[in-house]
């Protein structure tokens, strides 16, 4: 079956390519490179294109007749969506709706969505299940809840079924060391803690040692790329048999401090990774941590790599290979 990948030469997009083609599809990745790779798309064809540009996507859905898509493409530096929000509605949310409006036509009627768990806010109670409410406190998180809006109201009006995938945070790469995190520039706790590892940076700043936590640093859900790969997988199995809208949660249920992140990563690479104390960042939670019961329970999906050090092990596997200088 061919699968439309917008966003497939990306981070996640390209894991989920690899999930895709071992279970038998092929993965026609629809990327415009601004941000991806195309040395990541190595499970099927790269189609270079823009999800605003729907001349374009549709002559790449009329020549692979994809029975589904899964949705990756988008901007995500939270800091940027506040400064900048029209570039994010616009790519975010218009993309996404030239996107629908491109499957409804072409009468393609599944869609898997990467949202996220910046679509609920601050949280008033940690775990986050799926009905809490859902409040997003920047541009990034609302152009996302958008889209869910969108996706429920394109189910009732055109029959399009559709999953969210609520993301905590995704980290690691392919335990084949076949792709990885390549973000630039790179915003994520566990890239760059490897980059200091590795002397690419001096190292790295902890924003804030106040919080209530118990060691003072904000506490994150850290996903496996690969796990979330494979729910991507498990989530285009269910709308093949069942029709309707869901969201959950993707998440691994147990929290990691950002201290515990960075100890970790020295008993992993065995290097010293210099820390200094910074303010905390407007806007952080002390704690962010997802309840994944519901995609176990419908989906049946299990984490393989729910121990912060495996997690941490594939990404430095894969930094030390792909930045080598
Ligand atoms: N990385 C995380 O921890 C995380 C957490 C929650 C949600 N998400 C969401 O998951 C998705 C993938 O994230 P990622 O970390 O792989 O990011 P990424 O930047 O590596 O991948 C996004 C890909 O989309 C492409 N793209 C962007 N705009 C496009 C457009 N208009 N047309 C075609 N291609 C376009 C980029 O070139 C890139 O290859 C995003 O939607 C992001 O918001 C990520």
């Amino acid at each position: 079956m061919n699968i439309l990948v917008t966003g497939g030469a990306g981070y996640i997009g390209s894991h989920a390519c690899k999930a895709l083609a071992l279970a038998g599809h092929t993965p026609v990745a629809y990327d415009n490179l601004v941000y991806g790779h195309r040395e990541a798309v190595l499970w099927g064809p790269l189609e270079t294109g823009d999800i605003n540009d729907r001349e374009r996507l549709d002559a790449v859905i009329a020549r692979y007749q994809p029975r589904a898509v899964m949705h990756f493409a988008a901007y995500a530096y939270v800091g940027e969506s506040v400064e900048n929000p029209g570039k994010y509605y616009r790519n975010n949310v218009a993309g996404a709706l030239t996107l629908l409006e491109a499957m409804r036509d072409a009468g393609i009627g599944q869609i898997v969505f990467s949202s996220t768990c910046a679509t609920y806010g601050v949280p008033r109670q940690v775990p986050l299940v799926e009905d809490h409410s859902q409040n997003p406190i920047n541009p990034y998180g609302c152009s996302k809840f958008m889209v869910e809006q969108m996706l429920k109201d394109f189910y009732t009006a055109h029959q399009i079924s559709s999953i969210s995938l609520r993301y905590f945070n995704a980290a690691g790469a392919d335990p084949d060391g076949e792709t990885g995190e390549d973000h630039n520039p790179e915003t994520h706790l566990i890239p760059l803690v490897l980059d200091a590892a590795m002397e690419r940076r001096p190292g790295i700043t902890v924003f804030g040692e106040d919080y209530d936590t118990p060691d003072g640093t904000c506490i994150r859900d850290y996903i496996h790329v690969s796990d979330l790969a494979q729910a991507h997988v498990l989530a285009l199995d269910k709308l093949q048999n069942q029709k309707g809208h869901y969201a959950f949660n993707l998440g691994n249920g147990n929290g990691y401090s950002v201290k515990q992140v960075i100890d970790t990563a020295r008993e992993v690479t065995g290097r010293d990774i210099r820390t200094t104390i910074g303010p905390r960042r407007p806007g952080d939670p002390d704690s962010l941590v997802g309840d994944a019961t519901r995609i176990q329970k419908e989906l049946g999906w299990q984490p393989r790599f729910p121990d912060l050090k495996d997690i941490i092990q594939t990404a430095w596997n894969w930094h030390r290979k792909h930045f080598a200088s």
